[in-house]
């Protein structure tokens, strides 16, 4: 009779010629070795979450990180006999595992472990209770693996397999020396894996905005949500022991075209059917959405939100990796390597050629790994860029491509070296049509690409400038190397000849931290003439706020310096500004005595109020605190629909806070209710939305204390229940509005 222990599956055993049949379990259980049990000591107490640097996921399975030994315990049948016994693991990833692609490993039971090899070995044996320490190679592919474990017994060549109904999930390791994602420093490491929150830049450089973001990477359902992302990829699991690949694949998924990845891109101001992208503050719902729906694509994001994405997906899976922020970001469509603007014989721009365009901000990742596919010199930090712009062959995504890379101008690296070097450090050429409808460059910016590249601070929340990883400091001889030799590998490798001597400049300036969302925007418009003669001029000023142009023509009368007032009401822009409240001016003339062009493009940002949040009462786990939200219209009008957002803490099941209409420079105050379900230094969140007002939102620091007074935190319980008790601990919310 066939056993009904499924776990044991007795196979005819072949010893000289003849065939034995065990049939009677209690004939065969003095000789049959068999697994009984299998303990993954995958609890929060157990050994291996700490050594492998896991225990933050919330999450009661193995996680381990490869090129480094776990432990598992087996229940035996009888105790294990070296001498009569054989025992192995199988391990399986993917839907088709195959051993000569590294998803299907057979893991021998070793007397001594070797670095380098999949290999186990008994190091306790307690009657039947064996515990095995087993090694993984630092190239093992990432993902999730079934268990398996067979057992033979030699007299007889009787086999035995049980299959373990929990996964194992093995994670890049960039605390192991031999990994490609290696990095060095408790410090990096804290920042760039174990860091859930952190900063992202966006705004303009002379007005820098930050907002925090949850990246929550170790949030319940997280890693399962990230490894469904690479499922849906096109890269089998055996193509996921390369960081370079993975890295390559996630910057694909994230967008949607294509490949039907996680976010939708969408730029129109009109985000009916899906979030605002301003109004995501984290990526934790993203994710758990697009698992949730089978891989439907989750509606809206913009560049922030897909690095915010990325940086989430890549922390998860052990690949250190930071947000960054660059100012006056480039778009080449041509592969150039320079920003191309077009103007008509009459000076004014040729809308249908400008599609180079350089935004306020953009944000793209850096992951750090070593790159054994490029020169030497050329691995750490990685440009990884998941808002979908141009596709590389075929497909959107972009990187990684080294910051070496960039820096020195070597664009033939790959991947899409080009188009990042564009991004920072594209010269801006002007041209103009002349009557036979031929271009002349008539003018050319050096700096105007690429500023005050910005990531979070390493164990603060400072933004620090990296632009020096990236470029040469601006008018250097390297720098001027860099460009002209990333040039000659682009699409118009004449473009550097014929320097202009020019006596006039134009500038913008800004009266402190610039114009307030809701007032006037004013700006100073300054002439300057460095010459000897006087010099007259006419300037065009143009203001573009996504779809909306205004145009206005100035004849100035230059002497010493020229100071105009210019001044945007705020009824001509109320209407028309969308999202970023962003605003883009091109002023354009030419000096009537000498023909010099004079051209300058200068963003700038309308600054929307803070939300401000007051922690009310002590913060203990599973203990009900409050916080205070308030909030000032700045708008001479309602805002409508208006919805408060709150994330952080571990807070779970987060409901949008309606908050209705808010009148004209209306006060708001909205106070909240909830549970912290995780111990330590946290950071709650909120964000403000609505049609009229956006990128408005608040951080607060919270030190979260372990409870040690309620029940159901006893020592003595197995600590599988602690995560009963982030299951039972709901956030509850309540709000009031004053
Ligand atoms: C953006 O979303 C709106 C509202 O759903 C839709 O009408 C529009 O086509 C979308 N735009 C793009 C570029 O997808
Ligand atoms: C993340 O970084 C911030 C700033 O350095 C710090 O306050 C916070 O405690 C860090 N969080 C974790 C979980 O390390
Ligand atoms: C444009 O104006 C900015 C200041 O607003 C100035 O820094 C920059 O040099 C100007 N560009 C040119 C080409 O004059
Ligand atoms: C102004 O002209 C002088 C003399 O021609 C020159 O040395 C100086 O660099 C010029 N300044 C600017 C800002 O162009
Ligand atoms: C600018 O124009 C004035 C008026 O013609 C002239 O006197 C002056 O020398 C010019 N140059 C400078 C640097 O002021
Ligand atoms: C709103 O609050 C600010 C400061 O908290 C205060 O100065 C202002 O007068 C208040 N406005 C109204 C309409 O209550």
């Amino acid at each position: 009779t066939d056993s009904a222990d499924s776990h044991r599956r007795y196979r005819a055993g072949r010893s000289s010629n003849s065939i034995f049949f065990f049939f009677s379990p209690s004939f065969s259980s003095e000789l049959t070795l068999a697994v009984r049990s299998v303990d993954l000591l995958s609890r929060k107490s157990d050994r291996n979450k700490a050594e492998h640097h896991t225990d933050q996921y919330n999450s009661d399975q193995l996680i381990i990180r490869r090129g480094q030994t776990f432990q598992i315990e087996l229940d035996l049948s009888r105790p294990f006999n070296p001498n009569t016994d054989k025992l192995h693991l199988e391990m399986k990833t993917g839907p088709l595992p195959q051993v000569s692609k590294r998803t299907h490993i057979i893991i021998p039971l070793v007397d001594e472990l070797q670095d380098e090899s999949w290999e186990a070995k008994i190091v306790e044996q307690n009657v039947n209770r064996v515990r095995l320490s087993v090694n993984s190679p630092i190239t093992a592919v990432i993902g999730k693996y079934k268990l398996t474990i067979t057992t033979q017994y030699l007299k007889t060549g009787e086999t035995t397999t049980h299959d373990h109904d929990k996964d194992i999930y093995m994670l890049f390791n960039p605390w192991c020396e031999d990994d490609m994602v290696y990095m060095e420093g408790e410090k990096e490491l804290k920042e760039y894996v174990l860091n859930d929150t952190g900063r992202i830049y966006y705004g303009t450089e002379k007005q820098i905005g930050a907002r925090t973001w949850n990246f929550g990477q170790f949030d319940e359902g997280i890693l399962e949500a990230c490894l469904f992302v690479l499922d849906n990829s096109e890269v089998p699991p055996s193509g996921r022991g390369d960081p370079v690949n993975v890295v390559r694949v996630v910057s694909a998924m994230i967008n949607s075209p294509d490949d039907l990845g996680v976010l939708e891109g969408n730029w129109s101001g009109n985000y009916a059917g899906g979030m605002s992208p301003t109004a995501w503050s984290g990526s934790v719902e993203i994710l758990r959405q697009y698992h949730r729906e089978g891989g439907k694509p989750v509606k809206y994001g913009q560049c922030w939100v897909f690095s915010g994405v990325t940086t989430t997906v890549l922390r998860c899976l052990g690949i250190p990796t930071r947000s960054v922020t660059n100012f006056q970001s480039a778009h080449d469509t041509d592969v150039s390597l320079t920003t191309d603007v077009y103007f008509d014989e009459n000076m004014e721009p040729i809308h249908h050629l400008n599609s180079d365009s350089v935004w306020n901000f953009h944000v793209w990742n850096d992951c750090w790994m070593a790159r054994p596919d490029l020169p030497a010199g050329l691995g750490g930090w990685q440009a990884v860029d998941s808002t979908p712009q141009e596709t590389s062959h075929g497909t959107f995504r972009c990187g990684p491509a080294s910051l070496a890379a960039i820096r020195t101008g070597q664009v033939y690296l790959k991947f899409d070296t080009p188009f990042v070097f564009a991004e920072v450090n594209s010269d801006k050429i002007y041209w103009q049509r002349n009557l036979d409808g031929t271009f002349s460059q008539i003018h050319s910016e050096k700096k105007a690409v690429g500023h005050c590249i910005s990531t979070k601070a390493v164990g603060s929340d400072e933004r620090v400038d990296i632009t020096n990883l990236y470029k040469y400091p601006e008018g250097s001889e390297e720098e001027r190397i860099a460009v002209e030799t990333a040039c000659r590998y682009g699409s118009k490798p004449d473009v550097y000849s014929s320097p202009i001597a020019e006596d006039v400049r134009v500038e913008v300036r800004m009266e402190g931290e610039g114009p307030r969302m809701g007032g006037d925007a004013q700006l100073k418009i300054v002439v300057k003439n460095n010459s000897s003669q006087p010099r007259r001029t006419t300037l065009h000023s143009q203001v573009a706020v996504m779809y909306y142009t205004g145009v206005k023509l100035f004849l100035v009368i230059l002497f010493k310096l020229k100071i105009l007032e210019w001044v945007l009401p705020y009824t001509q822009y109320q209407n028309q500004l969308v999202d970023q409240a962003a605003l883009m001016m091109t002023l354009s003339g030419r000096v009537s005595e000498t023909q010099q062009v004079l051209a300058n493009q200068t963003s700038f940002r309308l600054r929307t109020p803070d939300l401000n949040i007051e922690p009310i009462g002590e913060a203990y786990v599973g203990k009900e605190m409050s916080a205070k939200i308030t909030f000032t219209n700045p708008l001479p009008c309602t805002l409508r629909n208006v919805v408060i957002r709150v994330e952080g803490l571990g807070l779970r099941d987060l409901h949008p806070i309606k908050v209705g209409d808010v009148s004209k420079h209306a006060n708001v105050t909205v106070t909240e209710h909830f549970v912290p379900t995780i111990a330590g230094k946290r950071k709650l969140v909120a964000s403000l939305d609505c049609r009229q007002l956006t990128q408005v939102h608040g951080v607060a620091d919270i030190d979260v204390q372990e409870s040690h007074c309620i029940g159901w935190m006893h020592n003595s319980v197995v600590s599988s229940h602690n995560f009963a008790i982030t299951k039972t601990a709901n956030l509850q919310l309540r709000h009031f509005i004053a």
